[in-house]
């Protein structure tokens, strides 16, 4: 497969926080791939921004090994370094005083799209936005890029989008979810909108119940001090997990233009049931001998913080009413595996008799490892010995399918940053969208805040806690394996 690269117009992209850790492992990285692809033209520029002193050169040394350790494309020569880093400026800067802003301005070229990419923590977003304003800088063509936590509850989220909308209208706003960027969710629209097959049933008539899994192995490493704050409601739940749900439960949009997509969305989120005590277990990773639970490594005993996180969600509208959506996701699991399962009713009635067991159609999402899609299908056992039933699936793992070259798509910081210099805003959040899941997760929180339970410990490399299990038991239902 010829993999078709359009370029994008020329830009200027300045990165806030462009000596920090997201631009070290994850922007400059995705803007050498592009440039390798042919995407990112000649003319584009890239700017970093902080308050650490440095010039041009010291920023392309450090961009040189931010690529250098995080790029493992191997498909993005090492020799093109030099030609990107040419394309790389940097200014001294500080978001909360005036240190930087003129030499910034004076780097602006007029007439070109210029994308400002905030990686700073969420308290700066008011000071960009404003001194962007102040400067000049924040024209019609200007675009900002935000990222998660896109606040912590309702209230500042709705702050958040608040401050923001003073300098900049929401067709200008890029809220990143980085979960929209990867290939497979995207995939999600098209195997639903682009088939005539699943349609027709994905509905609560023919689909028993949906999971979603999102399985990490590693634990929350050196990211302790953020994430006890955080939570895996917050971190994952809000945000990565309320988007896939949101992208199987929609109806079908208009047309795949941005409001067309985010308004049905939308509409999901604002259709969930709110979730009773009992429809939601939260858990915290132990320790082995080789490496320490959680709460050594948030170096806080007494943490109520969550590392893992299931919950039964139900939609309460025509096609979903009655479909449990089963959501689990935590750290420190058995693999790191991430999938959708779409789990059909079984046929109303056996013409086999009671030895041939049950048996349902399963279509599966895997959004990692191996992206594909498989569904499980019942057929006859080959063989003598009458009719014995088995499920085989129909597997169809993209790189396999599709050819090597598929297995080197962009990854999903690539493409966000294309979409923002293109001006497709269909695959970043809209305000009200955020404010919408924020109001379905608060109460959930609040609801632990006001408990003295702490969360159960389950053992590093299991599949979660027990109850997390009993969950799905006691209607009849259990997870699916997690498996990498
Ligand atoms: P870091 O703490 O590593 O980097 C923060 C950056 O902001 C540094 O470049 C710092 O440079 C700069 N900075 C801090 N204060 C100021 C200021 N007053 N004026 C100008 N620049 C300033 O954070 P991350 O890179 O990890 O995260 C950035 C954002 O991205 C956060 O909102 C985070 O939640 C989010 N995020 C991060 C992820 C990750 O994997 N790291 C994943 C998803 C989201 P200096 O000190 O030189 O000013
Ligand atoms: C981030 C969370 O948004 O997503 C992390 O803050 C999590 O805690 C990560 O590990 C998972 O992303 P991915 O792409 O590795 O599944």
């Amino acid at each position: 497969m010829v993999s078709r690269v359009i370029p994008v117009e020329p830009f200027d992209l300045v990165i806030f926080g462009g000596t920090g850790d997201l631009a070290r492992r994850k922007i400059l990285p995705a803007l050498f791939r592009r440039f390798c692809a042919g995407q990112m033209g000649p003319e584009a520029r890239v700017i970093g921004a902080a308050r650490s002193e440095m010039d041009t050169a010291a920023y392309r040394d450090f961009a040189r090994s931010a690529i250098l350790e995080f790029d493992d494309d191997t498909v993005c020569a090492e020799e093109n370094l030099s030609g990107f880093l040419e394309q790389l400026h940097y200014v001294t800067l500080d978001a909360r005083g005036e240190t930087g802003w003129d030499a910034l301005s004076a780097l602006m070229v007029e007439g070109r799209i210029r994308a400002f990419y905030f990686s700073v923590g969420p308290g700066l977003f008011g000071d960009l936005a404003e001194r962007l304003h102040s400067y000049g800088m924040a024209d019609a063509e200007s675009r900002i890029v935000v990222e998660k936590p896109f606040g912590r509850d309702l209230a500042s989220a709705r702050a958040l989008n608040q401050g923001l909308a003073q300098h900049f209208d929401e067709t200008q706003i890029y809220r990143i979810d980085h979960y929209l960027g990867k290939e497979t969710v995207q995939n999600l629209m098209a195997i639903r909108f682009g088939n005539m097959l699943f349609e027709p049933l994905w509905n609560a008539q023919y689909v028993d119940h949906i999971q979603i899994t999102v399985a990490e192995a590693r634990g929350v490493g050196s990211r302790g001090g953020y994430y006890d704050k955080s939570g895996a409601l917050r971190d994952m739940v809000q945000n990565h997990m309320m988007q896939l749900l949101c992208l199987i439960a929609m109806e079908p949009p208009a047309k795949f233009d941005p409001d067309a997509v985010r308004d049905e969305k939308l509409k999901v989120i604002r259709a969930l049931d709110p979730v009773g005590a009992d429809d939601v277990v939260r858990g915290q990773y132990e320790g082995t001998k080789e490496r320490p639970g959680y709460r050594n490594q948030v170096e806080n005993r007494d943490t109520h913080t969550e590392s893992f996180v299931a919950l039964r969600a139900h939609i309460g509208n025509w096609r979903w009413s009655g479909t449990p959506f089963y959501l689990r996701t935590g750290k420190r699991l058995k693999a790191r595996a991430s999938e959708i399962a779409v789990v059909l009713k079984e046929a109303p009635h056996s013409i086999f008799g009671t030895q041939a067991g049950h048996h349902a159609n399963i279509l599966t999402i895997r959004l990692q490892p191996n992206e594909g899609i498989e569904l499980g299908v019942t057929i006859k056992e080959p063989g003598p010995g009458g009719m014995r039933l088995v499920d085989v699936p129909l597997d169809m793992t993209f790189a396999e399918a599709l050819g090597p070259d598929t297995a080197d798509f962009p990854d999903a910081y690539e493409r966000l940053i294309m979409d923002v210099v293109r001006g497709d805003q269909t695959l970043f959040m809209r305000g009200d969208e955020v404010e919408a899941a924020w109001r379905w997760t608060d109460p959930i929180i609040e609801g632990w805040q006001n408990s003295s339970v702490a969360p159960i410990l389950y053992a590093s490399g299991s599949s979660g806690p027990d109850d997390a299990l009993m969950l799905m038991h006691r209607d009849g239902r259990r997870w699916r394996e997690i498996r990498a």
